[in-house]
């Protein structure tokens, strides 16, 4: 979503917010805009642009404008269309005052009308703009001053960034719900919405909380809450590594971090098996260990492929574990009338660690007692810091839209979640040492698959003239089902719906015909022969089904249009190995109708509105 970076230093701002941009163009946007000032001759550039941050680049190097400080944005439109008008920066009646946000302001209904009674004039359809209005307002000899009072006055969430000609030489940020986090470079500050925008450059950083501000100044930062109080905050050193964001050669990044899993495996087990006495480690969850080790139940929440990893964790935990485990789509969560007790976990699950429901629900949790866990792949992110405990999934910038590598990560963290509690709960040190024998061998079974691409990507073609898919698996494949069916019609735009095979007759079946292929997950264990049973229901309605079996079941292609073999492992780690094959067809059959795979239309990597 929205994506916010500014800079100021030594440096010309302008190639540092350009790439800075780029770096944020990940998260999903529609147009993109910069200002920046020359303190030294006080002139402006303010641009924008629809489109990527490309379009913006030209209108920026058709000038040779340079100025030390000056902020960007990337605008995932909420209030109003995709044009340059409602784009970032918006600024006020004298055109002298710039301003940035991420989120939404939920009274901006009425502060607008009121602005307009006093004469203020707008020219976009934003809420931002009525904030850039509201410090116009206030303003009368200091600048931060203004932004304060006015940020007292809206309701609902900001990450923003403001400055103004009058008062240069200084960037106001502040947040309340939507992060910023400030980089301490050499004689420089970079702050941003996502690290990712400016790890290049520093890695130390100062996370704001929600209700600070922080003036910038050229060598000098000043931390506040909203009623100028000030803040001490030392900076911390974080553990990301900037990663070019280049395709190395794949054609887009999701093919790219597709390749990636089997690397993504192996990082997110290092250091945390340990084989002889087949348990994990897990230290960022031994603070809590002891409550973990007497919790009653366990609730994953999340959202999209980050819900589907809780679902598969689930089946996971009711195996390893006699813990009683459920699962709830962080937006539904939220609002029920849960009895959540001091004896309850609830694990937020999330990739970015900004996904607004999933932090709204464990807000909820944390409210009523229970113990708030996290696992999330971006360090410091807002979930990551306001869980009790939780484990990092360490898989590196996830660039494409649509997650992958992650979601392998987030499954196989889960495991490891599972043995530490299990083995310490009544699961045997044999069936330990077993499953951390099999995690071992995850990454080479992905290479396996991986070795397929070929093949999978000509059954793709074969499939392109389909305008819907159904995906079905049982018990622990029923998620890697859902998410087939999401990463098919995310990126390809065609319809996809994810079911439990065994509920196929209970409704969906009368949806096949020869024009609605099934995409059935039939790997061997001790729902195969149901599988089989459902797939001949569906052959006998002369539905194609497309098969992923166990390498070796020759018999199967005697019942089924297309097979793709994947290599066995034992029953709970199968899915993880099964989604690689469903996540290789769904880039093919999109990258074969030639869609935006790395930006999907209308999607956004943080969903950080509600
Ligand atoms: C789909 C996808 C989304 C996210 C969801 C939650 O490929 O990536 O469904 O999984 O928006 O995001 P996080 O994991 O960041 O909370």
């Amino acid at each position: 979503m929205c994506g916010i970076i500014c800079y100021i230093g030594e440096q010309n701002s302008i190639p540092i917010l350009l790439e800075g941009l780029k770096r944020l163009e990940y998260r999903g946007y529609d147009s993109a805009g910069l200002a920046s000032i020359n303190p030294e001759n006080g002139e402006v550039l303010f641009v924008k642009s629809v489109g990527k941050v490309g379009e913006l680049e030209k209108k920026v190097k058709s000038t040779d404008f340079s100025g030390n400080y000056g902020i960007a944005h990337t605008r995932w439109a909420t209030h109003g269309k995709p044009t340059e008008a409602n784009a970032h920066p918006h600024s006020d009646c004298t055109g002298k005052l710039f301003l940035i946000h991420n989120g939404i302001i939920e009274n901006y209904e009425i502060l607008k009308k009121e602005l307009i009674k006093k004469g203020h004039k707008f020219v976009s359809d934003t809420d931002t703009e009525v904030l850039a209005h509201l410090i116009e307002d206030n303003l009368k000899d200091n600048f931060e001053d203004a932004v304060r009072k006015s940020l007292a006055m809206v309701e609902g969430t900001f990450g923003i960034a403001a400055i103004h000609k009058d008062f240069p030489r200084k960037i106001v940020v502040a947040r309340r719900g939507s992060p910023i986090i400030i980089g301490i470079g050499e004689n420089e500050y970079i702050a941003a919405s996502d690290v990712n925008a400016f790890i290049r450059y520093t890695n130390r950083v100062i996370y704001l909380n929600d209700d600070e501000m922080a003036l910038l100044n050229d060598n000098e930062l000043v931390i506040t809450d909203l009623n100028l109080k000030q803040i001490e905050k030392k900076p911390e050193t974080i553990d990301w590594q900037y990663e070019a964001d280049e395709k190395e050669g794949f054609k887009h990044f999701m093919l790219k971090e597709i390749y990636e899993q089997p690397r993504t495996v192996e990082n997110a087990v290092r250091g945390r098996l340990i084989e002889g006495e087949g348990i994990s480690k897990l230290g960022g969850l031994e603070p809590v260990l002891d409550r973990i080790l007497n919790l009653k139940k366990l609730t994953f929440v999340s959202c999209g492929t980050s819900f589907y990893a809780g679902l598969y964790g689930k089946y996971v935990f009711e195996r390893l574990t006699d813990l009683d485990v459920h699962v709830d789509y962080a937006s539904e969560f939220r609002y029920r009338n849960l009895k959540l007790t001091e004896e309850d976990g609830v694990v937020a699950i999330s990739q970015s660690g900004e996904t607004a429901d999933t932090l709204a629900a464990l807000r909820e949790a944390k409210r009523k007692g229970s113990l708030v866990l996290g696992l999330v792949n971006v360090v410091g992110s807002t979930i990551a810091k306001e869980t009790h405990a939780g484990v990092y999934c360490h898989a590196g910038p996830e660039i494409g839209v649509a997650s992958t590598k992650i979601f392998v990560s987030q499954c196989v963290i889960l495991n490891l979640i599972a043995l530490l509690i299990g083995r310490r709960r009544g699961l045997s040190v044999f069936d330990g040492m077993q499953l951390v024998k099999e995690i071992k061998k995850l990454s080479g079974n992905i290479e396996k698959i991986l070795e397929k691409a070929d093949l999978i990507r000509e059954i793709a073609k074969k499939y392109l003239p389909y305008q819907n898919f159904l995906y079905i698996g049982r018990h622990l494949n029923f998620p890697i089902a859902m998410e087939g069916a999401l990463k098919l019609k995310e990126i390809s735009y065609v319809h996809a719906e994810g079911y439990p095979a065994g509920e196929m007759k209970h409704g969906p079946i009368s949806l096949i015909d020869e024009y609605f292929p099934t995409v059935a997950i039939a790997t061997n264990g001790f729902t195969y022969e149901k599988m089989i049973s459902n797939i001949q229901e569906i052959k006998a309605r002369n539905g194609k089904v497309i098969a992923v079996a166990t390498e070796g079941n020759d018999e199967i292609k005697n019942v089924v249009d297309d097979v793709i073999y994947v290599p066995e492992t034992i029953d709970i780690l199968q899915p993880i190995v099964n989604v690689i094959p469903l996540q290789l067809f769904a880039y093919y059959f999109a990258d074969f109708k030639g869609c935006d795979i790395d930006k999907p239309r209308n999607l956004a990597k943080s969903v950080t509105v509600e």
